[in-house]
């Protein structure tokens, strides 16, 4: 058995998270340490995109998502942010048939909106295409920060309660998550971040109250299947108390 197997074999399929985060970081890292230009780094970045994404999908966990761009990556020079949107509507028309393998169904959170049209076509159109699929829901996030985010659900609820739909007591703290582009889906049991930055920068603050954090120093394009089921493992191996003591989670 190789490293990756023997990583496999520790997995407990009991407990497994059912929604899975990424900041999939250090892509231009990556390009810089091989000489290479950066968009160099995104396009490796998929790879292990791909290859992580299989494997979430064979181990049953339900949700995975990954940060892919981020309302401040419109801030990058013009000509990164052209290629990566390039690289996002391409890997997706060309990864909608392995979706398709893996009955993996797509999902994207953020201000789609704000994408070129032609890409927002390609993400709606694998979207519908994967829309029955049942296994593992893969949620790009996109021209995501949670800022944005949660500025956007304040100004849902304040209309609402402005045009009498909502009663300012019932803001709760379904409510809000209601109105946040995640809704209906688990909050994160795990959150990973590659490449040694040690912050949650802009994603999912609210739904990551109570995520469990995994910081690797591995880049992104490194970030191996036996990398990550060492992440699963570490996640397994803690207790996870939700504000109670010990001595209560052993009673329930
Ligand atoms: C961060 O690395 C990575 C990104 C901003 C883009 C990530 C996107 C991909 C890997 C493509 C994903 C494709 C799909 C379909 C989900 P960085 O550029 O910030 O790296 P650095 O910090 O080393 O400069």
């Amino acid at each position: 058995m190789d490293n990756e197997q023997i990583a496999k074999t520790k997995i407990d399929r009991e407990r497994m998270p059912r929604h899975v985060a990424i900041i999939m970081d250090g892509n231009g890292r990556w390009a810089k340490q091989h000489g290479l230009a950066r968009m160099f780094g995104h396009r490796q970045g998929v790879e292990t995109v791909h290859r992580i994404t299989e494997a979430a999908a064979e181990l049953g966990i339900r949700y995975l998502t990954l940060y892919a761009f981020s309302t401040e990556n419109w801030n990058r020079p013009q000509q990164e942010v052209d290629a990566l949107m390039e690289l996002l509507v391409d890997t997706i028309a060309k990864e909608t048939p392995t979706l398709m393998k893996n009955n993996i169904r797509l999902l994207t959170i953020g201000d789609l909106e704000r994408l070129p049209k032609s890409a927002q076509d390609k993400f709606r159109l694998c979207m519908e295409q994967t829309a029955a699929n049942t296994g593992l829901r893969l949620v790009i996030a996109l021209s995501y920060s949670a800022r944005w985010e949660m500025i956007r659900a304040t100004q849902q609820i304040a209309r609402e309660v402005q045009s009498g739909t909502l009663r300012t007591e019932d803001i709760d703290e379904a409510a809000i998550a209601d109105r946040l582009t995640t809704h209906g889906m688990p909050d994160p049991d795990l959150l990973i971040r590659t490449s040694g930055e040690l912050r949650i920068s802009n994603f999912l603050l609210w739904q990551c109250a109570y995520s469990e954090l995994y910081f690797t120093s591995c880049l992104w394009p490194d970030f191996t299947v036996e990398e990550f089921y060492k992440a699963l493992i570490d996640y397994q191996g803690r207790e996870r108390r939700f504000g109670k003591i010990s001595e209560q989670l052993k009673t329930i």
